[in-house]
């Protein structure tokens, strides 16, 4: 269809499996073995309810915020995902640069399809990026790449924890083509996340902790940031989706929200499910499989994922009482789960 008939982010998902080829297609949309992660990041939203209030002044909309101490137009950010380049020639310069003219943080994977020194110089002058990278068994690689990220200007790492050692089952790509990257190390503990942060001056945020007892753990380490993320449901099945892991923090490490930021994602596709995350105290929500689709209109399709999202957050916003996101977040009076007594 054309662009101007997309109306919201699950059409994006239809215009990219009508567009893409089965292998590409099936490559952003798997998840692993029955999918029962993914489904249920899709479908946790409709078990919670969020409460507005009526006599505000909603004149003066406010999405701005600030992620590890940068500032952003808006509180997502578009999440690293491999191989940009499945959807548009464009990859993943058509990524930095929507995300840029936005003002939204981008986050590129280690296994784009464009090359580190590519997506770093595709940036706007004072863009901000952080980048993605795995924990590889090679060390010299390891150390070769944090290096060129740093001297390609990204100003922070998203180290991905989970996935490691061996990559998660994802029966829909593999009925078209092989199980993907390799190499990543299965020896990896605490220890040697800590070792890691010898390698590089840039901060580092452990991404892929799926409980409240490991958000934990990165806030006594010290760590600025933590990123609750299931990977789309593509690792491990069965794994509680960032909402779940959420209440658990809530109800077992409360104080963890003044120690670190944390970031979420999986299955957001809605302002409201933005909303719902921020209310349990999430400073930034990450989006990874529908930037991926837009891009089938290449950065255009980009700009008008988020731009989508965007016009959703200030309407809902509106109509909840509340005039800034930062307001919002971490008042978990906002966000409910019904109960019948
Ligand atoms: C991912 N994700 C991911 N994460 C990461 O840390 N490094 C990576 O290279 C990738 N690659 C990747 C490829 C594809 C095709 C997808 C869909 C996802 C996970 C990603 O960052 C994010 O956690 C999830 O995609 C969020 O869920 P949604 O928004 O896709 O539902």
């Amino acid at each position: 269809p054309p662009i101007a008939d997309l109306v919201d982010l699950n059409d994006m998902q239809i215009a990219a499996k009508n567009t893409l080829s089965g292998a590409n297609y099936a490559y952003y949309r798997t998840g692993a073995l029955d999918e029962i992660t993914y489904n249920n990041n899709l479908f946790i939203w409709e078990k919670l309810r969020l409460n507005g209030f009526s006599f505000v002044d909603v004149s003066n909309l406010n999405l701005a915020t600030t992620i590890l101490g940068y500032n952003f137009s808006l509180p997502f950010f578009i999440a690293p995902a491999a191989q940009a380049g499945r959807a548009s020639s464009g990859a993943e310069t058509n990524l930095v640069k929507a995300a840029g003219a936005a003002g939204a943080l981008y986050v590129p994977s280690i296994s784009s399809t464009q090359s580190i020194q590519t997506i770093g110089a595709a940036a706007a002058p004072g863009q901000v990026m952080f980048h993605q990278e795995y924990i590889w068994s090679d060390q010299n690689r390891l150390q070769t790449e944090l290096q060129q990220i740093e001297a390609a200007g990204f100003k922070a790492i998203f180290l991905t924890v989970d996935n490691t050692g061996v990559n998660g089952i994802r029966d829909r790509s593999l009925r078209f083509e092989g199980g993907g990257d390799t190499g990543h190390s299965a020896t990896f503990t605490i220890q040697a996340l800590n070792q890691l942060r010898n390698m590089t001056s840039l901060p580092i945020v452990p991404k892929g902790v799926k409980t409240a007892h490991d958000v934990k753990l990165c806030a006594d380490l010290g760590f600025p940031a933590v990123y609750i993320s299931n990977h789309g449901g593509r690792v491990v099945d069965l794994a509680p989706t960032a909402i779940e892991i959420l209440l658990d923090v809530h109800n077992q490490y409360p104080e963890v929200f003044s120690q670190l930021e944390i970031y979420a994602d999986g299955g957001v596709r809605r302002a409201t499910h933005v909303l719902a995350l921020i209310a349990l105290g999430v400073r930034a929500v990450g989006l990874g499989r529908s930037p991926m689709y837009s891009n089938v209109y290449g950065q255009q399709g980009v700009s008008k994922m988020i731009s989508i999202l965007q016009q959703e957050l200030i309407t809902e916003m509106a109509l909840l009482g509340q005039s800034d996101i930062n307001a919002w977040r971490g008042n978990t009076t906002f966000v409910s789960i019904p109960k019948i007594h």
